[in-house]
Formats: structure tokens, sequence, C-alpha cells
């Protein structure tokens, strides 16, 4: 938790909600949230359905303006900043599901995206540091993106996001309806990521998998935040507060 030496302000939060309170129509849905994430951490949030998790990332992301309060990246105030432009300032939603194309291969996929980001001549270099992070997408580059397994799939759209190297990856229960020896996947995906120096914000039903890799949690009921705290200290109240949630 942002222990490693880095370029990042001392003491300044990557990404802070203050107060923020958000809505759909005249429905409030977050009242009063205030969370911070650290540089090069991961923060945990949980909470049960319809607690205002995806609302928060969507915040956190720019898919979604609050309504008061304020959002702050890197100290500085982004309220309002839009989804696109917070993306390009390294604050990025991961994409949902199996954003992939089935029927193309696993390289033409990466080069699919990456030739948008950088144009042609900078696909080589991006592809190269791709299967660097990812190296089973190396080995599987000339495979169907459709016939990987659903892990790889998960893998796959996330390599073709960390190639903007993001400083805040932003996942929304992204192991939703994969089987458990899958999930383990993702998760070694994920600490690939964090280990890349990449901070991530994860939202997950499987709160025992999330806490095992967070830094921070933060726990949202009805809108609130109700616990927050370092990892260590809060998974077992974490755990206690969401009886069944780990399943
Ligand atoms: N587009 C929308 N229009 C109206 N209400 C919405 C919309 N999206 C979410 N809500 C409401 O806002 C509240 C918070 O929803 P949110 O999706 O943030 O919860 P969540 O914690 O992500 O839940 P889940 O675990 O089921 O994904 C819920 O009561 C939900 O019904
Ligand atoms: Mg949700």
């Amino acid at each position: 938790m942002g222990e490693q030496p880095s370029m990042e302000t001392p003491g300044v939060p990557l990404l802070e909600l203050r107060d923020v309170e958000a809505g759909y129509g005249p429905f409030r849905a977050l009242f009063g949230v205030s969370f911070a994430i650290q540089p090069r951490s991961v923060t945990a949030l949980l909470g049960s359905n319809g607690a205002g998790k995806t609302t928060v990332v969507r915040v956190a992301s720019g898919l979604v303006a609050p309504t008061a309060g304020q959002l702050l990246l890197e100290g500085v105030d982004v309220t309002g900043r839009r989804a696109f432009r917070l993306a390009r300032d390294g604050v990025v939603h991961a994409p949902e599901g199996r954003s992939v194309f089935a029927s193309l291969t696993v390289e033409e996929n990466l080069v699919l995206t990456f030739q948008q980001v950088f144009g042609r001549s900078g696909v080589k270099a991006a592809l190269e540091e791709a299967y660097t992070l990812f190296p089973r997408m190396g080995e599987r580059r000339r495979q169907l993106a459709g016939t990987l397994s659903g892990g790889e799939q998960r893998m796959l759209s996330l390599a073709r996001v960390m190639v903007r190297k993001p400083k805040l990856l932003i996942t929304d229960e992204l192991s939703l309806g994969l089987a458990p020896v899958i999930i383990d996947e993702v998760y070694e995906t994920l600490v690939t990521i964090r280990d890349s120096g990449c901070a991530l914000l994860i939202v997950e039903q499987h709160v025992h998998q999330a806490l095992s890799l967070a830094d921070d949690v933060v726990v949202l009921a009805k809108g609130r935040v109700v616990v927050q705290g370092a990892a260590g200290e809060l998974g077992d109240v974490t755990e206690r507060l969401m009886p069944g949630a780990s399943a």
C-alpha cells in the first residue's frame, strides 16, 4: 500500500471520493460516500446487492456524475470529468464479460485495439508488452478468442485495456459466472496487474477472494460507507457483516 518508492506525491491519494452523492433521476443511490485509493494499492469495494457498488465505480470512472461532493485524481478536482477523459488520465474501467471478438485470434483482437491506440507503427511494441505482462496470451496468440477458457477471455480483455498503462484499473464483478478454477486464474491476472504498479478498485461478490488481494476494504450498505480500513484488520469484521457472500 503505497510503500514502494514511487513518483507519486507522497501522501496524496491516487483517487479520492469526498462526500459523494449520486443517483438516477429522483432516486438517490449514494449518500456522503468518502474513501481514498492509494497509488499501487488494491481496494476491495464490498456490499450486498443494491448497496451502491456499481454506482460508486461509475462515479470513480466518470460514467456517472455526482450530484454533490468531489472526485479528486492525484489531488486535482476532476468532478464532472467524463469517462473518456478520465481514461486518458489513467482511470480505466475494465470491460465487463467477455468483450472479445470470438472469431478473431488472440493476436488479431490485440492488434485491433493497439492500432486504435497507437496507430500501425506502435502495434509491434504494444504486442511485445502485452505478451510480457500476459505470457499465456503470447502462447495462445494464434488461437481463436472464442475457444479460450472464460478466464483467458477475461485475461485477453484486460490485456487490451492494460496497454494504456492505467494508474487505476476498476473491475466490477470480473469473476461473475466463472467456475472457481477460472476465478483463480482471473485473480492471478489481477496480481500480475497489481505487481506492474497499477492500483486496483475491485467490486466482487466473492468476498474471500477479494480480501485475499486487498490492501484496503470499503463496505457499503444502502448507499453509505459502513466499514472501511485496512483489509488485514477488517477482514473478519467484513466477512461477519456479509454472511454467505463469500460462497
Ligand atoms: N440506471 C438506474 N436507474 C435507476 N436506479 C438504478 C440504476 N442503476 C442502479 N440503480 C439503483 O441504485 C441502487 C444501487 O445500485 P448499484 O447497481 O450501484 O448496486 P450494486 O451494489 O452494484 O448492486 P449489485 O451487487 O446487485 O450489482 C439500487 O437500488 C439500484 O436499483
Ligand atoms: Mg453492481
